[in-house]
């Protein structure tokens, strides 16, 4: 199949590539780019843990075509940390211990930023609703919820 280029700016840096017309964004992120935080789960739109966020929103990338979201912003886990220090909802997970084996981790992480970044103060039933895409064998959910809370209660993440 003819591949055809695609412009992405991911995590803030403009990136092109080759991708067919059937590459999903998820393969394109982990095979093209080696973004590998994004993790690829059940490849059909049910555990959210290929979750990515383009123009500020969750999208499910197992579920979207790389060429469709040509010219937009994407950014992945990997883009949180900034200067080698990690995201106030990165850090909270850390200090809540909201993830065991961490395989859901990135998408429940990144939907919980784009939570915060429309609400900052969530309710839990909030917090609870907009992580309802993205599923955890291991947690329970408890302590991701707690997690979210304390990345809320953040005003200004300081590393300590
Ligand atoms: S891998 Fe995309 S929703 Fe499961
Ligand atoms: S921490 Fe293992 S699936 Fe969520």
């Amino acid at each position: 199949m003819k591949k055809e280029l695609v412009t992405l700016t991911i995590n803030g840096e403009e990136k092109t590539f080759a991708a067919a017309p059937n590459t999903l964004l998820l393969n394109a992120l982990r095979d093209e780019l080696n973004l590998t935080g994004t993790k690829q789960g059940c490849d059909d739109g049910d555990c959210g843990a290929c979750t990515v966020l383009v123009d500020d929103l969750p999208v499910l990338s197992c579920m979207i075509i790389a060429a469709s979201v040509d010219r937009h912003r994407v950014m992945t886990i990997e883009g949180l940390a900034k200067d080698g220090k990690l995201d106030r909802v990165q850090q909270s997970f850390w200090t809540e211990g909201g993830m065991q084996c961490g395989f859901c981790t990135p998408g429940m992480i990144l939907s919980s930023y784009a939570l915060l970044k429309r609400n900052p103060n969530p309710s839990e039933h909030e917090i609870r609703d907009a992580l309802s895409n993205n599923l955890c064998r291991c947690t329970g959910y408890t302590k991701i919820v707690t997690a979210v809370e304390r990345a809320a209660s953040f005003k200004e993440f300081t590393g300590k």
